[in-house]
């Protein structure tokens, strides 16, 4: 027996240092034949690449909120393509990023002479589009408001109000915000809390330092029942100072003149809300009771920034000094991730936010930085704030003679290049879902043939109701572009009422 097992033992032995191996050597055997054709695939075959992003790409992002979600394969101007070569209209830009236009040379070419002198530098180290971008930024915001401060790098826009919120909790020590209604600032987990949409925050529990959110001067949907500015804006205004009149508010503390919140978030003209434009003299009143009451005001220029509205900051229109500007987005033309926050120096000198206070490993990335100089550089040379607002004002005239013929189109307005038309019944207010959703879709899929030609339109719709065409082209469209869009928006409206989906 004990012979036996022995010789068993020494079997299994050499039966599992053979299969190890054997398996070894079938791994990489294995790993190989799968591998080379898995790279010689040619990805024409949009059905089958579809069906595999189905099984291994997370629906958590936002491209299956399509129900057919599209393929493009090449993006120039203000065009993408599609892999017929089809060109489609680009009227929301990435969401407001190709600010300057999709494969814009002069940002390309400064990536590409970046990828061939310093493509990495780990972030630990300095470079010099680094300092000079952040110069660039200092120096734009100090000529426009007189303030001096220091700017702080990240990747993304809401990883940068994750930031600007360190910096807040750090200067003020409160954790609690206020915010705006319809205001968006990104889907991590602090600027979920500042986000006022519940839908982005009801599926991962609690948010305890939620923000309370104020409801923003949208002046065609004020709940006085009145389209007058000044009546407007009186009315928003008065809901934020009630705030403020007796410590059963909730929010305040006469016997200390201390409030419970830190800061003030808000975007200048609201992005995701429906690109609304707020009363003149709105921000100026709101500024002056949070100066009264030791409140931060933390503008976030992530989506209006970058002259989308024909300033490089926004808030530029509104007459108020920021504390904090957070941006990202357009500040690369959407070539690499970067973004970032500018704080007055008093909230950020090194003492009170110091090294490691807050940071990423890709944070002031050379390429991102190298882009976001070209971009800086490109708006120092021409006259953008002239250039936007006189083809705003172009396509704001194009939309308002829709307006006249549609009666579904409740409201037009803008700044800038930041357009919206809003879509209602018949009565020209109901908000109208279906018709903004159906122009989409139908923008896409649609074979629309303008002079013989089949072209596409690409839109991105906003607003509380989800019934705003959200209009950002690129700064560099053209006027025969503006045109096309005129036209193209003409058919699908129409189509969209005579033929729904
Ligand atoms: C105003 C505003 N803030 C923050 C963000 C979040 O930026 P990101 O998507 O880069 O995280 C966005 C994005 O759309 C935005 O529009």
């Amino acid at each position: 027996m004990k012979g036996n097992n022995k010789a068993a033992i020494k079997s299994n032995i050499a039966t599992s240092d053979f299969s190890q191996k054997a398996s070894r050597h079938d791994l990489n055997h294995d790993d190989s034949i799968p591998l080379n054709s898995f790279f010689k695939d040619t990805f024409e075959d949009e059905t089958k690449l579809l069906e595999i992003e189905g099984k291994v790409c997370s629906y958590g992002d936002t491209v299956h909120y399509a129900k057919n979600p599209k393929f493009f394969t090449k993006s120039l101007g203000s065009y993408l393509y599609d892999s017929k070569e089809k060109p489609y209209l680009d009227l929301q830009m990435w969401h407001s990023v190709a600010n300057l236009g999709y494969a814009n040379k002069r940002v390309n070419d400064a990536v590409k002479d970046q990828i061939d002198k310093l493509p990495q530098v780990p972030s630990q180290f300095l470079h010099y589009e680094k300092v000079k971008l952040a110069q660039a930024i200092a120096e734009s915001v100090e000529g426009r408001f007189g303030l001096k401060g220091r700017v702080h790098f990240n990747v993304g826009g809401a990883q940068a109000i994750e930031d600007a919120l360190k910096l807040v909790r750090r200067n003020t020590g409160k954790q609690h915000m206020f915010a705006f209604e319809g205001g968006y600032h990104g889907r991590t987990i602090g600027a979920s809390a500042i986000t006022s949409s519940y839908r982005y925050r009801e599926p991962f529990g609690e948010f305890a330092d939620r923000a309370d959110f104020i409801p923003y001067p949208y002046s065609f949907r004020c709940p006085i029942g009145s389209t007058d500015e000044n009546a407007c804006e009186d009315y928003y205004v008065n809901f934020f100072e009630r705030k403020f009149e007796h410590e059963y508010a909730g929010v305040w503390n006469p016997k200390t003149n201390k409030c419970e919140f830190g800061a003030f978030f808000l975007e200048p003209v609201q992005g995701t809300g429906g690109y609304i434009v707020p009363p003149k003299n709105y921000f100026k009143r709101i500024e002056k009771i949070c100066r009264e009451h030791g409140i931060l005001i933390v503008v976030d220029e992530i989506h209006m920034g970058f002259y989308r509205t024909g300033k490089l900051w926004s808030i530029e229109h509104f007459g108020i000094k920021p504390d904090i500007i957070v941006f990202g987005k357009a500040l690369t033309n959407g070539l690499n991730p970067l973004s970032g926050f500018w704080a007055r120096e008093e909230l950020i000198t090194p003492e009170i936010f110091g090294p490691g206070s807050t940071h990423s490993t890709y944070s002031s990335n050379s390429i991102g930085t190298a882009a976001g100089l070209e971009v800086m550089k490109i708006f120092s040379e021409k006259d953008y704030s002239k250039i936007v607002l006189e083809k705003g004002d172009y396509f704001l005239k194009l939309l308002k003679r829709l307006q006249l013929k549609y009666p579904e189109i409740g409201h037009v307005g803008g700044l800038g290049l930041a357009l919206r038309v809003e879509l209602c019944e018949l009565d020209g207010f109901t908000p109208n879902r279906k018709l903004a959703e159906d122009i989409f879709r139908f923008g896409l899929d649609d074979q629309i043939k303008i002079d013989g030609k089949e072209v596409g339109l690409i839109l991105a719709l906003g607003g509380y109701y989800k019934n705003v065409l959200t209009l950002a082209p690129s700064l560099e469209i053209t006027y025969k572009e503006m045109d096309l869009a005129h036209d193209i928006l003409d058919i699908l409206i129409t189509k969209a009422k005579t033929k729904p989906i």
